[in-house]
This record gives structure tokens, C-alpha cells and sequence, in this order.
């Protein structure tokens, strides 16, 4: 099966909420595609790695004339890219250059809560550094960093402060799927501005409770970009990055691509489609085979009706590696019949957005949960769809797994291992979840907007062997 659509439910797409900003084309020159250069780690034996990460501000040259004034990890936007190695232990200074408090969140990491996982109980302040550790065990994944300060987290990131973050493993590395990273192998971050004058970024002229947008599509932080296609195969590591925005993505001829992987893992079988939707935090990976196209050629990925990237086709060389039927065994934890569904209730729009009823409150835990033990939660969003939203659910520090839909089936392209799960209006999404590593973790909606809004609770996971240990939390008022 090919499957033709984006599954969502159509009335539910933000294009439908009377606050949607649609995209258009911006009057800039086409400029080629900024890869985001991997990270070197300052040393590597073969048991350790180490890194230094810094939030930085600079400028970036991203429409004629003026500059902007943006904000990165280790380059003036965005960030470079992170590839670590399940089983290494990784060593990262967090350095902060910034004026004002920052965290380092660690979207998709199976790694411990609240301090390393990096929310908003990590703060690295102004001109200070930090050093966490940890060591990954989990699938091979495209996960990404963002900052994380609360209630500021949508500012800091409409900013730049997010890169992506790949996960590898030996099971992945040896598919027969393109590896050369900026060759065959190509980050595609979805992200969206509004530029002012002088080609500056105003996040406070442009708020929106309801998520901050603008038209201007921005690729890795390239505007009109295009990219050389020099492999017949190409493995694209897609990740909504934008603060609001959702993308349907779609091909020129309506060519076919192959999704292998969302957000936390490989998918158990690859899905053949020819639209996709991601909301926001989401991840996929696609390969796309340009086989049926020549030098000369050009191919145009779209986001609803609009072109956001150019792929002129080069010379290439035959590749026909297939693609094994099986990508990954997914094994679901059993749950007990003695554990109960924990529900969680996703309400309002604009400044009236809520978690089960309440809004966020840094020094209160909201839900306890040991580790080892997976239970479903059952995820609702109260919204209509009369002027409703869909709300990504995002849960830190675990992969959870998307049981059903209103009780029906996931949608083919979410077997895998997921952190982020987009819930339609009126729809409760079950989930199965289980914590591996004691800690305390948010779980939210990723519209950052409604986040910051406090759409949003956490949790705390901890081993029943022992007393449960007290953390220190931040608060509001220590901001
Ligand atoms: Cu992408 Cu609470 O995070
Ligand atoms: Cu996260
Ligand atoms: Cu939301």
C-alpha cells in the first residue's frame, strides 16, 4: 500500500484556526541548503567522549542586506549537529553566553530527570558552565536539543537555540539505508519566521498564545533553500522545529517515499507514502529514490501548497540496495491488570490552555510512576473542532509507544517508538509508557506557546526499592 494522505483529521489542521498564518514564498535568492556541520568532540578513547556545548548568540545572513540577530549552540544559529553512539559515555559542558538564564533539553534522550534530561530544573546561568554525563541506551533515533527555560522556552528557541541530535546503534549503522551524513544523509529542520526591519526577528511583535508563526518558511536556517542531489537514494532526518506550525509535506509528481523512522526508533516495517504530516517536536525519516529523474531535473518538497525546498538532480550512480521488510522488533511491555490508565487532559486555547485542569507549577508534582513498570495513559484534547487544535503530547525521558486512537488503530506510520504524539480535538490518544531511569520529567503539550502557557504537568519516576528522593525544583519566582 501507498498510502495517500496525512491520516490527521482535515477540520482539525491549524490552517483552520482563525489565527493561522499561511506560508509564502519570500522574495529572496535561492541559496543552497546549510548542512549543519557535526560536532567533533574535543577528545574520544574508545569508552568516553567529550564535548563542549555552548549557547551563543551571533548574527546570520539569511535574507539580502541586513543580518539577523539569532541565537545557537556552537554557531550563530541553530546548532551543529550531535551523532553520539549508544554505549559511549558522554561527557558535555553546557556553556551559557547568552544575557539570560538557558537550559539544555535533551528531546528524545533516554537520559535521567530533571538535571541532565535539561528542562526547567537545570538552569545554566549567564557566563557560567555545567557538566553533565550520562550514556545512552536506546534505539538508534533523530532526536534534537532545545532550550527549555520556563515560561521562556518558545522565545529562546523562536531565537535558534535548537539543533539536532542523531542516535546511532550497530542494528542502524548496518541497514542497507544511506549513512554519509550531509551527502545521502540530510537533516531537514521545519521551521518558520516573520522578518521585520531590517531583517530582524521580533518574537514579542509576533505573539501568539496560540503559538508563534510566520510566513516565511526556513530550512536548517537557509530561506529558499535547494539542495544538490548527488545519490540516488536520499535519507532525510525531518524534524518540526517550528514553535507552532504543523507541515504537510508532499513531493512535485506526488513521488513516493519511504518513512523508516518517527521519533524515538525505527518503524517496525518501512511505510510507503506520499504525504506526511508532522506536528510540532515530531521527527521522521524518510528515504526518498530519485531514480526516475535525470541531471537536469529538479524536485520540490512542498508544505501544504507552497515550495520549502529544491532538489536539482545530479549525476548519480545506480543504487539498489532494497530495504529489508523488518526495521526493528518492538517489544511492548506487558501491563498489569492491577495498573491503572492514567488519564491526562489536554483543555483550552490561548491564555486558558491547561493541563488536567491546572496550569504548571514548577515546585509541584503532579503524577508518580515507578520505573520498570509501563502503564497506559490515556491522552485527551478537549478541543472541538470548531476553531480546535491539534496539541503534539510530548513526554521527557521515556519512548512510548501509540496503542490506539478513540480505540482504533495507531496510524500506520507510529509502530515505532514515539516521544511526541499529535492528539486531533475531541480524541484521546493511549499511550503506553514506562520510565527506565528514576527522575523527575515533564509532559506537555509542544506547541511551545502553549507550554510556556502551561499546558503542561510533571512526573516523577522513581525505583520502589528505595526512599524517593527529593530533587530540587526551581521555581517561577527564582527565574
Ligand atoms: Cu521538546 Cu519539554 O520538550
Ligand atoms: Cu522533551
Ligand atoms: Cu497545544
Amino acid at each position: 500500500t501507498v498510502y495517500q494522505d496525512y491520516f490527521f483529521d482535515e477540520p482539525a489542521y491549524n490552517t483552520h484556526d482563525g489565527g493561522y498564518i499561511p506560508l509564502e514564498v519570500a522574495d529572496a535568492p535561492a541559496q543552497p541548503l546549510a548542512i549543519p556541520a557535526l560536532v567533533q568532540p574535543d577528545s574520544e578513547t574508545d569508552t568516553d567522549a567529550y564535548y563542549t556545548l555552548t549557547a551563543q548568540k551571533g548574527e546570520t545572513q539569511l535574507l539580502p542586506g541586513a543580518k539577523t540577530k539569532t541565537w545557537g549552540y556552537n554557531a550563530p544559529l541553530l546548532g551543529t549537529t550531535f551523532a553520539f553512539k549508544v554505549g559511549k559515555h558522554i561527557h558535555i559542558t553546557l556553556k551559557n553566553e547568552l544575557d539570560e538564564l538557558t537550559t539544555f533539553h535533551w528531546h528524545g534522550l533516554a537520559v535521567s530527570g530533571p538535571y541532565v534530561d535539561g528542562g526547567c530544573h537545570a538552569p545554566v546561568y549567564p557566563g557560567e558552565s555545567k557538566q553533565i554525563d550520562f550514556t545512552l541506551d536506546q534505539p538508534a533515533a533523530t532526536t534534537w536539543l532545545h532550550a527549555h527555560p520556563c515560561p521562556s522556552t518558545a522565545e529562546q528557541v523562536w531565537h535558534g537555540l535548537a539543533a539536532m541530535v542523531i542516535v546511532h546503534d550497530d542494528h542502524e549503522l548496518n541497514l542497507p539505508i544511506p549513512h554519509d551524513y550531509g551527502v545521502d544523509d540530510i537533516p531537514l529542520v521545519l521551521q518558520d519566521r516573520r522578518f521585520h526591519e531590517d531583517n530582524q526577528w521580533d518574537y514579542h511583535a509576533d505573539y501568539d498564545p496560540d503559538g508563534v508563526q510566520g510566513p516565511t518558511a526556513m530550512i536548517n536556517g537557509t530561506i529558499n533553500p535547494y539542495f544538490d542531489v548527488t545519490r540516488q537514494k536520499i535519507r532525510f532526518r525531518i524534524l518540526d522545529g517550528a514553535n507552532r506550525r504543523e507541515w504537510r509535506l508532499h513531493f512535485s509528481d506526488d513521488l513516493e517515499f519511504t518513512q523508516i523512522a518517527s521519533d524515538s526508533s525505527l518503524l517496525p516495517e518501512p511505510v510507503q507514502l506520499t504525504h506526511l504530516m508532522l506536528t510540532c517536536a515530531e521527527r521522521a525519516e524518510i528515504i526518498v529514490d530519485f531514480k526516475g529523474y535525470k541531471p537536469g531535473d529538479t524536485v520540490t518538497l512542498y508544505s501544504d501548497d507552497v515550495p520549502i525546498v529544491t532538489f536539482k538532480i545530479h549525476e548519480f550512480a545506480a543504487d539498489d540496495r532494497v530495504l529489508p521488510d523488518h526495521l526493528l522488533e518492538i517489544h511492548a511491555p506487558k501491563v498489569l491488570p492491577t495498573t491503572p490508565v492514567r488519564k491526562v487532559v489536554m483543555s483550552g486555547m490561548d491564555e486558558a490552555v491547561a493541563l488536567d485542569g491546572k496550569k504548571f507549577n514548577m515546585q509541584r508534582i503532579d503524577a508518580t510512576q515507578p520505573i520498570g513498570l509501563a502503564q497506559y495513559w490515556d491522552v485527551s484534547n478537549t478541543n472541538t473542532m470548531h476553531g480546535g487544535m491539534v496539541h503534539p503530547f510530548h513526554v521527557h525521558g521515556t519512548q512510548f509507544l501509540v496503542i490506539s486512537r478513540n480505540g482504533g488503530a495507531p496510524y500506520p506510520n507510529e509502530h515505532g517508538y514515539k516521544d511526541t504524539v499529535g492528539v486531533n480535538p475531541g480524541e484521546t490518544v493511549r499511550i503506553l509508557v514506562r520510565f527506565d531511569l528514576p527522575g523527575v520529567y515533564m509532559y506537555h503539550c509542544h506547541i511551545i506557546e502553549h507550554e510556556d502557557g502551561g499546558m503542561m504537568a510533571q512526573i516523577q519516576s522513581y525505583d520502589p526499592n528505595r526512599p524517593m528522593p527529593k530533587y530540587k525544583l526551581m521555581d517561577m519566582g527564582t527565574l
